[in-house]
């Protein structure tokens, strides 16, 4: 891997995570220096940056840099811009948005490809943020653990983080869409995907969204489904960032989960996101 010429790249634990420096986001960026962060992010996963000013203009502009804005349909609620998803913990609160080990969005047949999470207002403690490497997770099961899930795939419902029947908007202060209308949306992924461009394969399942094994019940997938869901976030495989007001984190979704920890206790967090479209998993 070559020298980086247009930023610095500071690791921040030994599985993933890397301190982005020597940017102005909102600033604008030169295409050699988008090229380097995209670099950035498929050799360390997520990336965080320091220090920016974004409003909602820069921020998307920023994240169309690296592709084309998703939509989340659940926060899709009629507001001005659905763009642009607002996650507010306010004290009192007592669910949070991404409270579970979790790769966004995996109902959809098409998943993200990332997400670009930008802290407006932070606790002056708690309310970090954990990720998992899923290369590893995957690479260190054994042979023939492997073998067996190639091949298996994993039925993804959105059932348990929205719609009347997960009823969280009575406990958190983000809101999903829980209308009459809402039906849930479900997609059946392979166990092991490939990344589509460093053709590097990882686990890709997660507790928000995985239900069971195609072809499976809940209940006979339910033990090796649990075995590869704790699996997946064993302490060496993950980094844990600390927010500051104006950090960012970027996280590359198909090779990663992430755990918001639900500890900010009397205070307020407010976080703003953006989510960039995604290929179907292979
Ligand atoms: C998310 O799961 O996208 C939110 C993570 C966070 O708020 O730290």
């Amino acid at each position: 891997m070559s020298a980086y010429r247009h930023i610095t790249v500071s690791p921040l634990a030994g599985a993933l995570g890397a301190e982005i420096g020597g940017v102005d986001i909102a600033a604008g960026l030169d295409d050699a220096t988008v090229a380097e962060i995209r670099r950035a992010l498929l050799e360390h996963l997520v990336i965080f940056f320091r220090d920016q000013r974004l409003d909602d203009a820069s921020h998307k502009a920023f994240s169309r840099r690296f592709g084309r804005l998703f939509v989340h349909p659940n926060f899709d609620l009629g507001q001005a811009d659905p763009e642009i998803v607002r996650l507010v913990r306010q004290p009192g609160d007592t669910r949070i948005v991404g409270e579970e080990w979790h790769t966004d969005t995996t109902m959809m047949p098409a998943p993200p490809m990332g997400a670009i999470l930008y802290a407006l207002d932070v606790p002056p403690y708690g309310g970090d943020t954990l990720f998992a490497n899923q290369y590893l997770a995957f690479e260190t099961l054994s042979d023939g653990m492997k073998a067996m899930l190639t091949g298996l795939r994993a039925v993804h419902s959105d059932i348990r983080v929205a719609g009347p029947q997960a009823g969280l908007n009575a406990r958190r202060s983000s809101r999903v869409r829980e209308d009459a209308n809402w039906r849930p949306t479900e997609s059946v992924h392979p166990v092991v995907r490939t990344h589509p461009e460093t053709g590097r394969r990882c686990l890709f399942v997660n507790h928000s969204y995985t239900c069971r094994f195609d072809g499976m019940t809940e209940r006979e997938s339910r033990p090796l489904l649990d075995f590869l869901l704790e699996h997946g976030h064993r302490p060496e495989f993950t980094c844990r960032f600390r927010w500051a007001a104006g950090s960012i984190a970027f996280w590359d979704n198909r090779c990663t989960k992430h755990l918001a920890i639900h500890d900010a206790g009397p205070f307020p967090r407010r976080m703003q996101r953006t989510q960039i479209a995604g290929d179907p998993v292979v």
